[in-house]
């Protein structure tokens, strides 16, 4: 079998019984593509590796009319990388902490996900020594408003936006290390009006203490460079005295979000959307109301493939 890999077909060899052959559209933005002719609940060894190929060079694949269970999802997840267990240690789906909800959804007076996951910039896990590689969400619920999808994921190119910083700040930039804290954005979301995240406990702070990782990496896949120092979790740059660190940041935070940089993928029910978190920050609208409901399951990818824990 082959991959239609744009205007390239690459050979893949299928596992026997499987469907029909892999596609790889390619978008025409800088960010993402679909992947069609796939089932995620049964993928091939080549069938994977493709699809790693494919989100080192698209940076955000969407997968459509999936059906998976839970535990599907994890299997899926968890040939990307090693499974994250989300530190929030709620809204897990019974038997997999990897698989967490994100949902507006109440029931019995109660809410069944995290409700405002993601409504601010950010790349996850950067607060994390293990950093992520890919985030898996798999759409069951999707908000409409007359005819109109809300509740869409924003994206952001750090390739692209490393690629036009001027050669001086590429130069400031060489060698130097941000600061990453789980907790800015924890108390950044609890700041705003009405939000209903408890306080972070001794323990999750001590789980996730701050870290340090380059401003800059390489992309494991692509070999491009990215920039990784993102609005949610990064507070300073550690070798810069505080204002001008506190500068830096905000002319990188300024300028990774701009309008060139963007990618909004709108959802429907059955899509899996597979993303990079080495190569893009993202952020969830938050335009829908408590009764326009959102399910979505999520898996965190470790980067465990390109940098082995030790
Ligand atoms: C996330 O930040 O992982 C969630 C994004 C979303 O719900 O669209």
């Amino acid at each position: 079998l082959r991959i239609l890999y744009g205007y390239f077909t690459l050979p893949i060899n299928e596992r026997a019984g499987s469907t029909s052959p892999m596609q790889v559209i390619p978008g025409d933005e800088t960010l993402g593509a679909t992947i069609e002719a796939v089932n995620l609940a049964d993928t091939s060894d080549a069938a994977i590796d493709a699809i790693v190929q494919a989100l080192g060079r698209h940076g955000v694949i969407r997968f459509p009319r999936q059906t998976l269970s839970a535990a599907q999802l994890k299997a899926f997840s968890a040939r990307l990388g090693e499974l994250e267990i989300n530190v929030i240690g709620a809204f897990q789906e019974p038997g997999h902490p990897e698989v967490m909800i994100l949902s507006n959804i109440i029931e019995n007076g109660k809410p069944i996900g995290l409700g405002d996951a993601g409504q601010s910039w950010h790349a996850d896990m950067s607060y994390s020594k293990t950093i992520a590689f890919a985030n898996v969400l798999y759409a069951l619920k999707v908000p409409q408003r007359d005819g109109e999808t809300l509740g869409a994921t924003e994206f952001c190119d750090m390739c692209a936006a490393y690629d036009d910083l001027a050669p001086a700040i590429k130069a400031q930039l060489t060698g130097k290390t941000a600061l990453h804290d789980f907790s800015k954005y924890w108390d950044m979301m609890r700041a705003r009006p009405g939000n209903t995240r408890p306080p972070l406990s001794e323990a999750q702070r001590k789980a996730k203490p701050p870290v340090s990782h380059p401003v800059v990496i390489t992309h494991p896949i692509s070999g491009r460079k990215a920039l990784y120092a993102n609005p949610g979790y990064a507070v300073r740059i550690n070798e810069l005295p505080q204002p001008e660190s506190d500068a830096l940041l905000e002319y990188l935070f300024a300028h990774q979000t701009r309008d060139q940089y963007r990618y909004v993928f709108r959802w429907t029910a059955g899509d899996v959307l597979v993303w990079d978190n080495l190569r893009t920050i993202h952020q969830a609208a938050a335009d829908y109301s408590p009764d326009e409901h959102r399910f979505i399951r999520r898996c965190q990818v470790m980067a465990t493939r390109f940098f082995p824990v030790h």
